[in-house]
């Protein structure tokens, strides 16, 4: 009866930089949504294995390293111990929490590289990067500061200026200098792996376009969609950098593989030493068409699980293919993008240092609000609310009913029939579980902690309408039937709770004195005659408002010491959601700006960069040349003809050799889309905007 069309699952969450603490947006985005899916699973007893641990490598890591005036070894043997620990508290059930750093996992991704060289599918090219002489390395984007050719900003980084937004590459600086010696670096020419997706266009079209139209979410099968359609590129799959896998072949010296090449294969290595340690065959897990492999991530990695690793296992042959990336978009704290280096953000760790004995409200709130469909929004007033209008008033308001009920009237003893007698709510409940299985199956885990508290309501209401505290007096054996009922559904509703909520479904289970261990989906649940309960024990307590303020007021202080440390600063490898408002301009100044309705004539890559387009604009007044930085954001044909703001009298300015004379006006999102801004229907060029 049941869909077998997979005979295991290969589950997986993506590995968390060990650069730092992750934050419960990290939790609501990938972890806790995987871990309610495998253990669902479980429930189901399909056979599964579930993989995460440590991304160790990559200039992050380096960079905190250098940041904290210490080594790599050490930065990642301090974060992976800690966010593994938190994982662990917060009862996220791995089968393996596994690192990169790990000879096995070194092993495993050379392997890797070995055998896609061998095939022949990498292309090698030789390209000039910008080299520090004097520190004798390559510089990642990065570590090349210059001046910013958009806004003049001296302190523009080689990928984006943080001052205007705009994203750039290192040779668009102005007086670059290397972050690591201060001096002018220099072109040397360096020769890199690039795997060529753009070969794979026609599969992925077919494999995810076609294939997927129906059951990816629409953000991530949009997100693909709108790569495939922009066209793919080669990407280079090696690194000049000391930190990380060597490259696995001759004359490759001083060469790392890149660390998003590595990293997913850290799902390959960890599900070969979880076979390693449980005497298992690891092969199956990947290379089994009966096998379905699913990634859970947030949307930041969505093009490195859906385009760059599947090409990777395609083109080495053996290896499936995910069926599905459930990527949640972001979790948003109190109004604002949540940021570590910002301060803003609750940590695992502090959360579990503040509330050691709440892990199931947390993991109940972040599911609540998972940001499943779009961005979502954790408040602390909505937490306490959540725990206590759901946990408290519900959930643990009908357990506890029923439990002191039963110990004051049956002295907690269960005799005669002891099966769900009525068939209403029998009915109900299999009807409940149809539609919790679907959710789980569909990936709406929002949906399903809903039916499951559905589970409780029907309890509650179940209990007020038969009213067992008056019957007791005139008779005592229907009062008697309502809470064997009640305690059949207590085990239903426990069973349900196991994903979502361990910790307490294991109290109600020790309640209730069923076995201890997991309780699966098709269990019966009924009761000899004589079983005997357990004492009620309280399973959510209310919060107070203090408690709620104080989080409130420590979170603000956070980030108030962390603008202060650096100086109101904002952190260099983060930008506000929305940038605030500028300083106000007098009338004046605006009005000294000539920005007109433009018409693009003409459009074409700028020769070498990755950026830039060479645009020729009707203005109305004239047909003059524009360099603008979109190139990446919009294929030259197909911008001709479209509409756009210009800013005219800008002074005119050299770039790459081609004199730019003004400045098309772009509308930017804090994701780094670009859209023009145009008037809402078509205007005769040279038409003023102000
Ligand atoms: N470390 C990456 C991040 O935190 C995720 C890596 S996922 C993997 O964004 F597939 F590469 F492992
Ligand atoms: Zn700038």
């Amino acid at each position: 009866m049941e869909n077998q069309k997979y005979k295991r699952y290969t589950i997986t969450a993506a590995l968390p930089y060990a650069n730092g603490p992750k934050h419960i947006g990290h939790l609501a985005g990938a972890y806790i949504p995987a871990d309610l899916y495998v253990r669902y699973l479980r429930l189901k007893k399909r056979d599964v294995v579930f993989v995460c641990g440590s991304d160790e490598h990559g200039t992050a890591i380096a960079n905190q390293a250098m940041k904290e005036g210490t080594t790599p070894r050490e930065i990642i043997d301090k974060y992976h111990a800690l966010i593994k620990d938190c994982f662990e508290k917060l009862n996220i059930s791995f089968d393996i929490y596994h690192r990169t750093s790990e000879p096995l996992h070194h092993e495993t991704a050379q392997q890797f590289f070995r055998e896609l060289n061998e095939k022949g599918i990498f292309e090698e090219k030789v390209s000039e990067q910008y080299f520090d002489v004097q520190a004798n390395a390559f510089l990642a984007d990065r570590y090349i500061i210059g001046t910013c050719p958009n806004c003049g900003n001296t302190h523009a980084y080689g990928d984006q200026c943080e001052r205007c937004g705009t994203s750039l590459s290192p040779e668009e600086l102005i007086d670059p200098r290397s972050a690591l010696s201060g001096d002018k670096p220099v072109l040397k020419p360096t020769k890199h792996w690039y795997l060529p997706l753009n070969k794979y266009e026609d599969w992925l079209k077919e494999w995810i376009l076609k294939g997927h139209a129906g059951d990816w979410k629409t953000n991530v099968y949009g997100q693909c969609k709108s790569w495939i359609d922009g066209g793919l590129h080669p990407r280079a799959v090696t690194r000049d950098l000391d930190w990380g896998i060597k490259v696995p072949v001759e004359g490759a010296d001083g060469k790392v593989l890149y660390v998003w090449f590595d990293a997913p294969i850290g799902y390959i290595s960890a599900t070969r030493q979880w076979a390693i340690d449980n005497n298992q065959d690891w092969e199956p897990y990947w290379k089994g068409k009966d096998t379905k492999l699913v990634h859970f991530i947030g949307k930041d990695n969505i093009v490195f699980h859906c385009i760059v690793f599947p090409v990777m296992l395609h083109t080495q042959g053996e290896f499936i293919v995910p069926e599905n990336v459930p990527a949640n978009e972001f979790m948003n704290l109190e109004g604002d993008k949540m940021s570590t280096s910002r301060g803003w953000s609750i940590e695992m760790h502090e959360y579990l240092a503040d509330f050691p004995n709440k892990v199931d409200e947390l993991r109940y709130y972040l599911t609540a609000i998972a940001p499943e469909t779009s961005d979502s929004e954790f408040t602390w007033k909505d937490y306490q609310a959540r725990v206590n209008n759901e946990l408290v008033a519900i959930l643990g308001n009908f357990v506890n009913r029923v439990m002191v009920l039963m110990h004051k009237f049956f002295d907690g003893k269960i005799t005669g029939d002891i099966k769900l007698t009525d068939a209403n709510l029998s009915n109900d409940i299999s009807q409940l579980y149809n539609e919790l299985e679907a959710s789980f199956e569909g990936y709406k885990f929002r949906q399903a902690q809903q039916i499951v508290m559905e589970m409780a309501r029907l309890g509650n209401r179940y209990l007020t309408e038969k009213e067992p505290w008056k019957a007791i007096k005139t008779d005592p054996e229907s009062a008697r039937e309502t809470l064997h009922n009640c305690l059949v559904l207590i085990g239903h509703l426990a069973t349900c709770l196991q994903p979502f909520l361990p910790g307490t479904a294991a109290k109600m289970f020790n309640m209730i004195n069923w076995k201890a261990e997991v309780v699966t989906f098709d269990e019966e649940i009924s009761f000899a005659d004589g079983h005997q309960l357990n004492a009620p024990a309280l399973l959510f307590e209310k919060i107070e408002d203090e408690v709620i303020q104080k989080q409130i007021d420590k979170l603000n202080a956070k980030r108030d010491a962390v603008n202060a440390a650096n100086g109101g600063a904002v952190k260099e490898d983060e930008v506000p959601a929305v940038t605030p408002a500028k300083e106000n301009i007098n009338y004046d100044q605006f009005a000294a700006m000539d920005i007109r309705v433009g018409t693009i004539v003409t459009a074409e890559k700028v020769a070498k960069t990755k950026k830039l387009l060479k645009l020729t604009i009707d203005t109305g007044i004239d047909t003059r040349t524009v360099v603008s930085g979109i190139a990446e954001h919009f294929e030259p044909d197909a911008i001709i003809g479209r509409q756009v703001s210009i800013l005219v009298n800008l002074e005119p300015r050299e770039l790459k050799g081609i004199l730019s004379q003004g400045m098309i006006l772009m509308a930017e999102n804090a994701e780094g889309k670009l859209e023009f801004v145009s008037p809402g229907s078509q205007m005769a060029p040279g038409s003023v905007i102000r």
